[in-house]
This record gives structure tokens, C-alpha cells and sequence, in this order.
């Protein structure tokens, strides 16, 4: 059996996700008459501290239904460099809002508040408008990284101060939470609103959670809708959503033991991209001589490992809920094999 480490999006869900998904009551989301999915809105809400909630498809959806809510045509958008939202949203922000984007180069994807404040345009017509912050934690492309919660109040303030919205790309909010400790609303307060994926580290087939002030959620609900995302019989998910929330939220830690196990035996072999200190949750960055990537994840593919090729130079290793010590140990392996 091929062990795949992808990405946090390829688990299955367990015999006892799928039981409460068969056996749940469903009612027509669409006319907000799905309770369970009323139910599970509603305790993300109140886990991010947030007035409402709204189920969506995907993280992508979420985070373009929050640029499209919070902005006008012709406003500018300021996120990293290497964030999710300007590299894998199929230019989402520029074809769904007629936003443009200010991307920037964080520090292991982490932006500082002095960047954000050379960035954000003078109140002056031959400039876009700054209409809106998105951070990203954490940070998938610099691999996991967590973002400091001083550096994002910092960030939040400022933007407050100066009229400018922000949203949180939090796909993978908890496994933040759980490698530093805060409670999910220590994040959320700093944002007006906050993505949260179900569909990544916490295991649910299919799902993310848009959350901010009920008037935004209105005006994102009103988007969702347009772009084709209202649903009907919707009780199934949210059950997998309620039970991944009460059941694959703490285990995460799990997950980051096993990446910075991975991540040991990747610097002892040479190849972990930064030293042991940037593997802080999931995600496992393994640094290639140029032009090697893709070669070697042939030979890891041989070996019967599942690996994705960020870049030429870096291959990336996602540990999961479905990634157990067994597999880790002949993970090991395979790495010593192909790159030893
Ligand atoms: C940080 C981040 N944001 C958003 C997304 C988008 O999620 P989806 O694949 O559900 O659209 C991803 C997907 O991997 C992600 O890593």
C-alpha cells in the first residue's frame, strides 16, 4: 500500500465519521433549515469568538467569498508572497472581485508590521485603495510555520486604526492552536474574519467554515449563493464537521510529532530545507539540488511514498490523520533509501 503524504487533504473518513454521516438528520440548507449544519455553523462561531458562521464548499471558496465581501472592484488586497490565496486561487481575487493584489515576501511566510505599513497606499486617486489584509496561518507554502500572535496584533491594530479589513486564511487554524497552545479566539479576535478547513488536518471529507460579524456573513451568504454555492440536504457534512471538531482537534499534536520525526531524519540525511526549529506542526519541507525534485519523487513513488513537488529545489511531506507509526517507520525508511 502506497503511503501518501501529500498533503492533510487525503484522508478518508474513519468508520465512525461515516456512521454519524449516515445517520444524520438533514433538512434544506438553502431555506437555513439544516440543523445540524445550523448547529455546526454555530459552534464554530462561538469557538472563534464570531458573531456567525458559514459552511462552504472549500477553503478556496471561503477565502474568495471573504475578499468579495470585504472589498470593492478596483481595491487592493495585501497578503505573502507565498500564500495560499495568491498561488493556488486561480487568480480568484482579480476574476471574482476586481481586486488587485499586493503580495509580499515574508520571513518563512510571516509578514512584519513595518512591511505592511510601507505597503498599504497614501490616500491618494492615483492609488487602489488598501482595502484589505489576508494572513495565512499557518503558512502552507513556508511549511507550517505558526505565526507570532504579537506580530499579527501588531498587523490588526494598525489596520483598524486605519480603516483596512482583515481576514484570516486559517485552513489550518487549529493546528496553530495546537502547536502554540491559544485558544483559536486569541487568533480570531485579531481578524474581521477567519477561514477555517475542515477538509485538512481534521479530517472531514469535505468543508470550511467562513466566520465573522453576522452583517459579513450576510453579505458573504448573499456570495455564496451567486457563485453557486447554496446547498440543500447538507446534514451529512455537518455531522462529519461536528465530529471532527470534537474528535480530531487535539490529536493534531500527533500529527507534528511525526513531522518533526520526519524532519529529524531529513536533516541527518542533509536534505531538510531550515533547521529543526521551522518544522512547527505538519508539514515537512525537504530542500533539492536544483532541478532534482521531480526525479526524486519518481523514486520515492518506486519506494511507495507519495510526496508533493512544491518546486524544482523543495518537495513537500504532509503528516495526517491517516498516517500512523507504522507508516512513519517505513517512512523512515524510504528516506534513507532514496536519499541516503
Ligand atoms: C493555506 C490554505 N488555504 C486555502 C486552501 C484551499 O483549500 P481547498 O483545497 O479546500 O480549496 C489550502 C489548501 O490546501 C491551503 O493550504
Amino acid at each position: 500500500m502506497m503511503i501518501d503524504l501529500r498533503s492533510d487533504t487525503v484522508t478518508k473518513p474513519s468508520a465512525e465519521m461515516r456512521k454519524v454521516m449516515y445517520d444524520a438528520e438533514v433538512g434544506d440548507d438553502v431555506y437555513g433549515e439544516d440543523r445540524l449544519m445550523n448547529e455546526l455553523q454555530n459552534r464554530v462561531a462561538d469557538m472563534l469568538n464570531k458573531e456567525a458562521a458559514l459552511f462552504v464548499p472549500s477553503g478556496t471558496m471561503s477565502n474568495q467569498l471573504a475578499i468579495r465581501s470585504h472589498t470593492k472592484p478596483g481595491d487592493e488586497l495585501i497578503c505573502e508572497y507565498n500564500s495560499h490565496i495568491f498561488n493556488y486561487e486561480g487568480g480568484g481575487p482579480a476574476l471574482l472581485s476586481g481586486v488587485q493584489v499586493h503580495p509580499l515576501y515574508g520571513d518563512f511566510g510571516i509578514l512584519n508590521i513595518d512591511q505592511i505599513k510601507a505597503a498599504v497606499r497614501p490616500d491618494d486617486h492615483h492609488f487602489a485603495a488598501t482595502g484589505l489584509i489576508a494572513l495565512e496561518n499557518t503558512h502552507n507554502r513556508a511549511g507550517g510555520v505558526v505565526y507570532p500572535l504579537p506580530v499579527i496584533e501588531a498587523i490588526s491594530n494598525f489596520a483598524k486604526t486605519n480603516g483596512i479589513r482583515t481576514h484570516l486564511d486559517g485552513a489550518r487554524l487549529m493546528n496553530a492552536v495546537i502547536a502554540s497552545g491559544l485558544d483559536p479566539a486569541a487568533y480570531a479576535d485579531q481578524f474581521d474574519s477567519v477561514s477555517l478547513c475542515l477538509s485538512k488536518g481534521l479530517g472531514a471529507p469535505i468543508g470550511s467554515i467562513l466566520s465573522g460579524s453576522a452583517e459579513f456573513i450576510d453579505t458573504a451568504h448573499r456570495f455564496r449563493k451567486v457563485f453557486g454555492g447554496g446547498m440543500r440536504q447538507v446534514g451529512s457534512l455537518a455531522a462529519a464537521g461536528l465530529y471532527a471538531l470534537a474528535h480530531h482537534v487535539e490529536r493534531l499534536v500527533e500529527d507534528h510529532d511525526r513531522a518533526k520525526d520526519l524532519a529529524e531524519v531529513c536533516l541527518e540525511l542533509g536534505v531538510l530545507e531550515h533547521d529543526l526549529t521551522w518544522t512547527q506542526t505538519n508539514i515537512v519541507l525537504l530542500a533539492c539540488p536544483e532541478g532534482d525534485a521531480f526525479e526524486l519523487e519518481a523514486k520515492f513513488e518506486k519506494e511507495g511514498l507519495l510526496v508533493s513537488v512544491v518546486s524544482e529545489k523543495r518537495i513537500r511531506l504532509v503528516t495526517h490523520l491517516d498516517f500512523t507509526d507504522k507508516q512513519l517507520e517505513k517512512t523512515k525508511q524510504i528516506l534513507k533509501i532514496v536519499l541516503g
